[in-house]
């Protein structure tokens, strides 16, 4: 049995969790997040330096609250993991240094993970069954990416997005359609009243035959047509409902290819726009492959995503370290 502390910081959420391994099967002992998004929702976004300054103030308090509950003092773990990149950099500085401090003053071994790489656990914490070979579709509010999955730490990259992350998409479309931060969750709950086909959006690249998305232009299309409207608050519902469809069929679209590039077809999906209903309706409905979901609470950043993944390496034999920064551009693993 190992206990495996997790600390995410990457973007707006404190993520600490302690996992315990056996080798085979895990249990999460605990799972916290502190999240951020009202402090942030009333500035339309992310505020770079005062997301470090309220992961200084939850980290502390968020390990300490995982130790009790679990009944365990720091000197009982047997790893540490970190989330080292891809993020914003003062947020990264805070969960770098201060898991490097803990992982000097108990004496536990510690390991940076992608926060991609998590991202891409998350669907195997729910799903046992789900082993290599698999395309993993990463759908988050930075990154849009298909990655093969040969084996754990064996990762091919397949394609991803040109410009805008799907998630970025959505943020940037209620943004347009005046509706709060993040913009994704809400999208999601208008289109449910909406008609999708009120509104005719391109599906970015769907026939280029390259795996690659692109969501910019999505975003532009829906500006001029907001601009056309007299009366937006009658066609929210619809223009949701519509822009929400044009972003899934794409997805599906390229994983489609993926799926018949590579004839691998069990697709596992994660990250914040995973958590979309009708996206997860849509791709379980798929009749080309199989689809692994994450639960909705680990769609969005988290420690035990980042607990699992870092605990994973460490099983293959990536050598523990404190000797490595904060890497806000990091992207291959
Ligand atoms: O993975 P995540 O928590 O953070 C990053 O690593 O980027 O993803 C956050 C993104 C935001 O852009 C948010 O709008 C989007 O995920 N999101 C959703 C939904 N919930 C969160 N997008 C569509 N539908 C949702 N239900
Ligand atoms: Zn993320």
């Amino acid at each position: 049995m190992s206990l495996i502390l997790g600390i995410e910081t990457s973007c707006d959420d404190t993520g600490v969790a302690i996992i315990n391994h056996d080798g085979e099967n895990f249990r999460v002992m605990c799972d916290y997040l502190s999240s951020q998004i009202k402090d942030h929702a009333k500035f339309g976004g992310v505020i770079p330096e005062f997301a470090a300054r309220k992961h200084l103030e939850n980290l502390l308090p968020l390990v300490k609250s995982a130790l009790e509950c679990c009944e365990i003092s720091g000197e009982n773990l047997d790893l540490i993991c970190v989330t080292r990149g891809p993020g914003l950099m003062g947020s990264l500085i805070v969960g770098v240094q201060t898991a490097r401090a803990l992982s000097q003053i108990w004496h536990v071994p510690l390991i940076g993970v992608n926060h991609l790489e998590g991202h891409l656990f998350a669907p195997l914490i729910n799903n046992s069954d789900l082993k290599p070979p698999f395309l993993s579709l990463i759908v988050s509010g930075g990154h849009t990416e298909i990655i093969l999955v040969r084996n754990f730490g064996v990762y091919e990259f397949l394609g991803e997005t040109r410009d805008d992350a799907a998630g970025e998409a959505y943020d940037k479309a209620a943004k347009i359609l005046g509706l709060p931060y993040p913009g994704g969750p809400e999208i999601d709950k208008l289109a449910k009243s909406g008609d999708p086909e009120a509104f005719k959006f391109p599906v970015p690249l769907k026939n280029s035959g390259e795996i690659e998305f692109s969501f910019s232009g999505l975003k532009t299309a829906l500006l001029w047509q907001v601009r056309k409207l007299d009366n937006l608050e009658s066609h929210v519902n619809d223009l949701c409902a519509s822009f929400q469809k044009s972003v899934i069929e794409s997805l599906i679209a390229k994983v489609n290819l993926a799926v018949k590039i590579t004839g691998v077809k069990d697709v596992a999906i994660s990250g914040g726009v995973c958590a979309n209903s009708s996206l997860r309706e849509n791709f379980v409905r798929s009749r080309n492959f199989r689809t692994w979901l994450p639960e909705i609470k680990n769609c969005t950043d988290n420690a035990v995503m980042i607990a699992l993944a870092g605990c994973n390496a460490w099983r293959r034999g990536v050598t523990p370290s404190i000797n490595f920064n904060p890497d806000p551009s990091l992207h291959k693993f």
